[in-house]
């Protein structure tokens, strides 16, 4: 069986055993990569968010043969070294999290959605932020990413 190649978080990844395991079952096993997590494991929760590309995409949901030849990344790879994102600082700012299983994902999904609009209105993110919070911390989530857009967005 050919090797299906990718990079996670820049660096090479390669998988050739089982072509439709979910990409969350192997950056959780295989990588031990645990910042990605399980919650519906049927693309509704968007807990297991991931950039494929740049694009938000559901790990869950995602058979490894889907990222051949892809750049993934995950809440590990998404600050440089030592370091914070715009987006992260403004969680920690807002203090968003409550049990925080599914911030990940919501951090994620945010950093995605600045990268392309650098400062939505709330209709913008609400449209966009299609994860679910069971704690309901949406409010801190939308302050959290107006903050983030003043403070330079994915480029703060
Ligand atoms: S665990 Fe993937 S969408 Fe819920
Ligand atoms: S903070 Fe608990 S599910 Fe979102």
């Amino acid at each position: 069986m050919t090797d299906i190649e990718f990079t996670v978080n820049g660096l090479p990844a390669k998988a050739g055993d089982d072509p439709d395991m979910p990409l969350l079952w192997y950056l959780r096993d295989r990588m031990m990569l645990t910042g990605t997590k399980f919650g519906c494991g049927i693309g509704a929760c968007g807990a297991c968010t991931v950039h494929v590309d740049g694009v938000p995409m559901r790990s869950c949901s995602l058979p490894l043969e889907a990222v051949a030849g892809a750049d993934v990344r995950t809440i590990e790879g998404l600050s440089p070294e030592g370091g914070q994102t715009a987006v992260q600082a403004a969680w920690i700012k807002e203090q968003v999290p409550q049990c925080g299983y599914c911030q990940s994902g919501m951090i994620m999904a945010a950093t995605a959605l600045l990268a392309d609009n650098p400062d939505p209105t709330d209709e913008e993110i609400d449209a966009a932020m299609t994860n679910i919070c069971r704690c309901g911390t949406y409010p801190r989530i939308r302050k959290a990413i107006k903050k983030a857009a003043q403070m330079g967005g994915v480029h703060g």
